[in-house]
């Protein structure tokens, strides 16, 4: 079978057939990275990848993120290492928990991700879809006011800040994104380093634009999630165990959907680094006030 992409009907997505990411050739890798480019999240259905080969696969999109020191895949999983469920007020639910806001990847790290690759390995019998939001269509679809306003705005990023609003206060030091308290400051309207493209940047991490008062930054960003994060702009996958995800994060948000924490759900994932030349973040000294 040939390969095929087939776009989905929202603004973004794309299912891919007829590949074996373990076994890519260069043709088909040439269509694969045309088609992240146009559709920003592609879907590979019943790939069943070893961590090897998803490595792999991450390392064709650019260098890999370390999460864990050593360590260029983790789970994402609410089970833990000894197959034991983790309870609901454990440190690593709390970010499970978090990973259910509209986000991107790293952005509260200087260097923000380009693009994240998951797979399911254990899915639960209901629920724990994942959803993507298009934030380029969403930038299309502002009025001209508010593109307006926007235009020049930068916004803080924080896993303290949106951890905080979920009630989950977290010390300096207790993990990845954890490191520091100094959080980067990125515009708004991203424009994406290779289709040139502007998007929104925004997402639960997002807080403190310079300039406004705090409820009105909080205002401003909750409302253009929720504007942004609406049909035909989003889209939903129902995990198979095999399924493989790769999605960019500079142009979408996306967010896990709940599911019974008494069954588990565990998920693969390789986070590629952003380029430093349009991912890192904008430095303190050369922030204007
Ligand atoms: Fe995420």
């Amino acid at each position: 079978m040939p390969l095929a992409i087939t776009p989905t009907r929202a603004t973004l997505g794309a299912i891919v057939t007829g590949v074996d990411l373990a076994n890519l050739e260069d043709a088909e890798w040439a269509a694969i990275e045309r088609a992240f480019l146009t559709h920003a999240v592609l879907i590979f259905p019943g790939q069943h990848l070893s961590d090897a080969a998803q490595i792999n696969f991450a390392r064709r999109f650019g260098a890999i993120e370390q999460l864990v020191a050593d360590r260029e895949i983790v789970s994402i999983s609410n089970q833990r290492a000894d197959g034991t469920l983790m309870k609901d007020d454990e440190f690593g639910m709390q970010l499970l928990r978090g990973n259910e806001g509209w986000h991107t990847d790293s952005s509260y790290m200087p260097l923000a991700a380009k693009a994240s690759i998951l797979s399911a390995h254990v899915v639960p019998s209901a629920g724990g879809q994942t959803e993507w939001a298009d934030m380029r269509a969403a930038y299309d679809a502002l009025d001209e006011a508010t593109k307006a306003r926007i235009a020049t705005l930068s916004a803080y990023h924080s896993l303290y800040y949106s951890q905080g609003r979920i009630g989950h206060k977290v010390a300096v030091g207790s993990g990845y994104g954890f490191h520091t308290d100094e959080p980067p400051l990125r515009p708004l309207v991203k424009v994406h380093p290779v289709t040139g493209r502007k998007s929104l940047f925004i997402g639960r991490h997002a807080y403190g634009i310079p300039g406004l008062a705090p409820e009105e930054s909080e205002k401003l960003l909750d409302d253009l999630v929720t504007f942004a994060c609406q049909p035909p702009r989003t889209y939903s996958h129902a995990w198979r165990p095999g399924d493989v995800v790769v999605w960019d994060n500079r142009c979408v948000l996306h967010r896990a959907r709940p599911f019974d924490h008494r069954e588990a759900r565990v998920m693969r994932h390789v986070r590629v680094s952003g380029d430093p030349a349009s991912e890192l973040a904008v430095q303190r000294d050369r922030i204007a006030h």
